[in-house]
C-alpha cells in the first residue's frame, strides 16, 4: 500500500511537471531570410520574453509546402521571412492565420496592403528588387562582356557561367520567374527562361546561393536579390551589382502566422515584436539589406536604393495567387527544366 502511494505521489509529481512544461512559453519559428538574421532574431525574441524559440530556416516555396503538408497538425507557430508570393498562396488556401497587429500603424503603406489583399492573413516586413551580381574577377578572366541587361545573361558566351535558384523551392527564383514574364510579356518571358536555361550550370535549392557561390569564386553570375549581391560585397567579395535595364521585378517579404498555432499567444508576441523598429533594427547588425517595413527603422546605407531602381509594378495579387503560382511553376517544370543543356 505504502508503495502504491508513493508510485502514485511519483506519477502525481511527473504529471505536474509535464503539463508545466506543455505550458512552458516557446515558439516554432519557420524563418525564411538569411540563415544569421533567422538566428539573431530567435535569439533576441528568446532575450526580450523569456520564450523558447525553436527556428528552422528553409527556403519560401519549401516553407510554403511544409505549412501545407502539416496544415492537418500544424507544427509550426509564426513563418518569418521569404518573398511574399507564397505567403499571399498560403492565405489564400487559409494556411495563416487572420491577425491585425496594433503594430500595424507604424509600418509603411506597402506592408499594410499586402496584408489587406491577404485579408489580413500576412503582412511585409520588408522589401527588396531582383537583380543580378557578377564576379568581377572570373568576369575579367573569361573575358566576358560586362552584362547590365537581364537579355545580356543570354549571350552564348555566358554558357555555364550563370546560376539561379530552382522556382519550385526558392521564391527569389519564383519572383525572377514572374519578373519576366510581367516585363517581357508570357510567351517572350518563357522564351528568355529557356534561353537562360542554356547557360544555367546549376539551379540552387536556396535564392541567395548563387551570390555566394560568385563570392567565393565558384560562379561567375548569381541572379538574386540584389541586396543579397550587396551583402557580398560589403563582405569584401569582387561582386558588381547590377539593376537590370529592361526593369527589375521586387519582393514584399512577408510574416504570416500559421492557422491552428499550438502557441498562439507566443506567436501573436513574436509578430507584434517582429514589426517594432528595434526588432527591424537587428538587421543592421547582420548586413541584411532589405528596406524594412517599419517607418522608423532604420535602412542601411548600403541597401540599393530603390528609388533610383527602374521597378515594374508587380502584380502581388496576380502572381501570389494560388492558381497562378501553381500554373507557372508547372510550366517552368514542363517547358524549361526539361531542356537540354
Ligand atoms: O537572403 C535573403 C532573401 O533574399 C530574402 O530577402 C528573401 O525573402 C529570401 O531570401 C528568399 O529566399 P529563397 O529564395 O531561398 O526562398
Amino acid at each position: 500500500m505504502k508503495k502504491l502511494t508513493v508510485t502514485f505521489a511519483g506519477s502525481l509529481i511527473a504529471f505536474a511537471a509535464s503539463a508545466t512544461m506543455a505550458h512552458a512559453d516557446k515558439l516554432t519559428l519557420y524563418c525564411s531570410a538569411q540563415e544569421d538574421w533567422c538566428q539573431l532574431m530567435a535569439r533576441s525574441f528568446e532575450d526580450a520574453t523569456g520564450i523558447d524559440v525553436n527556428m528552422t530556416r528553409k527556403s519560401s516555396g519549401e516553407t510554403f509546402a511544409q505549412v501545407r503538408a502539416e496544415s492537418a497538425n500544424p507544427r509550426g507557430d509564426v513563418w518569418w521571412g521569404g518573398t511574399g508570393d507564397p505567403h499571399l498562396q498560403a492565405a489564400e488556401e487559409g494556411l495563416t492565420a487572420e491577425y491585425i497587429s496594433p503594430m500595424r500603424e507604424q509600418l509603411h503603406d506597402w506592408a499594410i496592403s499586402q496584408a489587406e489583399s491577404a485579408g489580413n492573413r500576412t503582412i511585409g516586413i520588408y522589401s527588396g528588387a531582383l537583380g543580378y551580381g557578377y564576379n568581377t574577377e572570373l568576369l575579367e578572366a573569361n573575358g566576358l562582356p560586362e552584362p547590365s541587361c537581364w537579355k545580356d545573361l543570354l549571350k552564348p558566351e555566358f554558357k555555364g557561367h550563370v546560376q539561379m535558384a530552382n522556382p519550385n523551392s526558392s521564391g527569389t527564383a519564383y519572383t525572377t520567374l514572374a519578373s519576366m514574364v510581367q516585363i517581357f510579356g508570357e510567351d517572350e518571358g518563357f522564351e528568355f527562361m529557356k534561353g537562360l536555361h542554356a547557360n544555367i550550370n546549376q539551379y540552387t535549392k536556396s535564392g541567395s546561393a548563387p551570390i555566394k557561390a560568385a563570392g567565393r569564386g565558384e560562379n561567375t553570375v548569381g541572379i538574386v536579390f540584389m541586396h543579397d549581391a550587396v551583402a557580398q560585397a560589403v563582405a569584401g567579395f569582387p561582386i558588381k551589382v547590377v539593376a537590370p535595364c529592361e526593369g527589375t521585378g521586387y519582393e514584399i517579404g512577408s510574416m504570416s502566422i500559421i492557422d491552428g498555432a499550438r502557441n498562439m499567444d507566443e506567436a501573436k508576441q513574436f509578430y507584434d515584436w517582429a514589426l517594432s523598429t528595434d526588432a527591424q533594427n537587428l538587421a543592421l547588425q547582420v548586413n541584411a539589406f532589405q528596406v524594412p517595413s517599419n517607418k522608423g527603422a532604420e535602412t542601411s546605407p548600403s541597401a540599393p536604393d530603390m528609388s533610383t531602381i527602374k521597378l515594374i509594378d508587380y502584380d502581388f495579387k496576380k502572381y501570389g495567387s494560388s492558381d497562378e503560382r501553381k500554373r507557372l511553376l508547372q510550366k517552368w517544370d514542363e517547358e524549361v527544366s526539361v531542356l537540354p543543356q
